[in-house]
Formats: structure tokens, sequence, C-alpha cells
């Protein structure tokens, strides 16, 4: 099956090299630029935000998937937006008002996505099924690289068959802990985007092409 995605997280790569981190990755077969925004208050880490991400946006074509880790996050969707961002993800535990969040970023021409932390229940998707262009299931508690995979299967299909039932054409990705080893499972429970950064970026430049087909291929 070639129909999955591969979003590397550009958290582990050099930051110091960014356009060229961005063009190798992009030239390894990147399907998604997943890029991860931290504040230091929902999350335990800082990262970047959207002034780096626009400093990015020249050096590839590829879809740039922002996951904002950040709370509140409504009073900056439209500067992530204008940065270049293609897809959005907020956490459903960052703002009260996850519907109107989700309908701003739709009003700004760009994807919206509803990401769910490990204990989150599937449930809080039921009145946003029309909004949503991604959900993320969280498969590590977010805000640090390198953590290990949660095994939650379970929700992932449950999350599967919600799509199915919607209709609609929703990515269902997972982010946390993803390698050759626990991709497996996460796929055949349904997800089909897959962000990973440890595991593609841990053993240089000349592995990152290796790294995602094997993913792909896994
Ligand atoms: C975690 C981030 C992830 C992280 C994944 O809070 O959302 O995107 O970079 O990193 P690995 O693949 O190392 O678990
Ligand atoms: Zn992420």
């Amino acid at each position: 099956m070639s129909d999955i995605k591969i979003a590397p997280s550009m958290l582990s790569c050099n930051f110091s090299n960014l356009e060229n981190e961005l063009k190798r990755i992009d030239n390894a077969g990147a399907d998604y630029i997943h890029l991860d925004v931290m504040d230091g208050h929902f999350v335990p880490n800082i990262t970047f935000g959207a002034p780096v991400i626009k400093a990015m946006r020249p050096h590839t074509d590829k879809v740039f998937d922002v996951h904002l880790m950040i709370n509140p996050a409504a009073p900056h969707i439209e500067d992530f937006a204008n940065a270049g961002a293609d897809i959005i993800t907020i956490h459903a535990e960052a703002d009260t008002h996850t519907h109107r969040v989700l309908q701003q970023i739709k009003s700004l021409g760009k994807k919206a996505g509803l990401a769910l932390n490990p204990a989150t229940p599937t449930d809080i998707l039921d009145h946003v099924m029309d909004l949503v262009d991604l959900i993320l299931v969280m498969t590590v508690n977010p805000g640090f690289g390198g953590q290990s995979y949660i095994p939650l299967e379970d929700k992932i299909a449950d999350v599967r068959t919600r799509i199915e039932a919607s209709g609609r054409d929703i990515d269902l990705q997972i982010d946390g802990g993803v390698t050759d080893q626990t991709i497996g499972e996460a796929r055949a429970a349904g997800a089909n985007v897959f962000v990973a950064g440890t595991y593609v970026f841990k053993d240089g430049v000349d592995t990152y092409a290796d790294k995602i087909s094997t993913l792909k291929g896994a």
C-alpha cells in the first residue's frame, strides 16, 4: 500500500541549517513537513513560531503541517496562516472554543486539524467532523521528541470508524514514537499519516531517504 504519508518532524533536524535540512527531507521523499510549535505553557518546551515557519516556506513546496501545542491558539492562527501553513492543527485541550477556532482556520483557506492527547476521549469529535480535515491521535504526551510510543490502536480504530461514517476525506495522523517497529500496528488500526522525528533524523542526512522508505514499507 502506498497511500500512506510520512511527515518528518523538523523538531529533530539540525536547526542551524534549516534551509538545507528542508531541501534534504523534501528530496528524501517526505510527504508533509511536520512543524511542532510549542509555547512552554501548554507543553513544557518552547520551540519556534510563525516567523521561523515563514523563513522556511521558500525552501520547499511540500505541505506544511503545523502542529500547534499552544494555549490559547486562537490569537495566533492568522499569523501561522500568513506564514505559509497548509494544515493548522490545534489541540482539543487548548482552546475553550474549539469549534470556533476550527472555523477560523477554515475561513483563512487552510486545512484544519484537531489533535487529541492520549487521555482525551474521541467523543470530542462528535460535533466537529464537518470541520476537520485531519485528526491527530497523539501516541505520546506532547512536549518532547524521542519518547516511547503509547499503543492506542483501539483509539485509532475508533477514529477511523468515525471518519468512514462521516464520508469525508479526513487524514488520520499519529504523532510520537513512530519507528519501523511501531508503525505497523497503527497502520493496521487505520492511521494514514505518520509523523516521525527521531527515527528519521537520528542517523544523519545520508539515511533520511532510507528511513522514509522503510517506514512506507513497514
Ligand atoms: C511531540 C511532537 C512530535 C515529536 C515526534 O510533542 O508533537 O511531533 O517531534 O518526535 P518523535 O518521532 O521523536 O517521537
Ligand atoms: Zn507534532
